[in-house]
């Protein structure tokens, strides 16, 4: 039997990198997924590969009606949902703090940030419904420690705030079933990271990382699984660095 058998999950911004991988890891584990981005062409396209037990809905983690559409969607398509990872992100300008505009800063933050709440209110009362549940937030190691050299105080405040948004759910909501938690990965190869850095640049990062590699985005799966299946029934509240030993330098 899957680790997942009987889940039903949304996976936000699922269309490519780490999302998708987590979307093929579930549904190998036996739950049904809707997977959700704002690229619609990748996400039906990855949705129809995956069969029956996979569904697309086009979803601005932004946008607080878009959300109710969708929870509401994968409740009746598949039955109370018992699983979100909240992963949808971007890194927004590599900007000095003097030089970012609001806009920017509120820009990277609704995504990173409040679409985190959003997506947490909205399937609350699904997962109460289902007798509990098992929300994985996104953050990364800089929602953990400043990076030295990559300006973006934007992406570090959102990033820091899925850690509190996390524990203070996971306390709230702890005697409803509800179990919440963070994961902080380091360098993950995506088109996240390939935009920020090129072949070189991706040398020096992995020879910087304790383990000697940049990570896959299986090693972050294996832990987003782990977090949305029963295996983990005792842990809430809780931050998970996956980092390969970068910031235990
Ligand atoms: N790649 C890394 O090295 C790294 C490290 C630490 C944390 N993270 C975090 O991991 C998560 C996934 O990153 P990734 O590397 O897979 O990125 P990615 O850029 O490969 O994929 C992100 C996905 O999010 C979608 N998206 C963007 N804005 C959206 C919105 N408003 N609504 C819905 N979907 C939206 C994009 O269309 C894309 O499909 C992000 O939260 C990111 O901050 C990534």
């Amino acid at each position: 039997m899957g680790r997942l058998q009987g889940k039903v999950a949304i996976i936000t911004g699922a269309a490519q990198g780490m999302g998708a991988a987590h979307a093929r890891r579930f549904l190998a584990e036996g739950a049904a997924v809707t997977i959700t981005d704002i690229d619609a062409e990748r996400g039906e396209a990855l949705a129809r590969e995956l069969g029956e037990r996979a569904a697309f809905y086009r979803l601005d983690v932004a946008d607080e009606e878009n959300w109710a559409t969708v929870v509401d969607a994968t409740e009746a398509r598949f039955g109370p949902v018992t699983a979100l990872v909240n992963n949808a992100g971007i890194i927004g300008s590599p900007t000095r703090c003097a030089d970012l505009t609001q806009a920017e800063f509120q820009r990277v933050c609704a995504i990173n940030q409040t679409a985190v709440f959003l997506g947490t209110k909205h399937v609350i009362p699904a997962m109460i419904r289902a007798g509990g549940g098992s929300i994985v937030n996104i953050s990364s190691i800089s929602g953990i420690v400043a990076i030295y050299g990559t300006p973006n105080v934007a992406y570090a405040a959102s990033k820091f705030a899925v850690r509190g948004i996390t524990k203070q759910v996971a306390i709230e909501y702890g005697k409803q079933g509800i179990r919440v938690n963070s994961v902080h990965p380091g360098y993950i190869k995506t088109k996240m990271m390939t935009d920020a850095l090129d072949e070189d640049g991706i040398r020096v990062a992995s020879a910087s990382v304790p383990i000697g590699r940049v990570g896959e985005v299986e090693d972050v799966s294996n832990l987003v699984v782990f977090l949305a299946s029963d295996e983990s029934g005792f842990i809430t509240g809780s931050e998970y660095i996956i980092d390969g030993g970068l910031t235990a330098l």
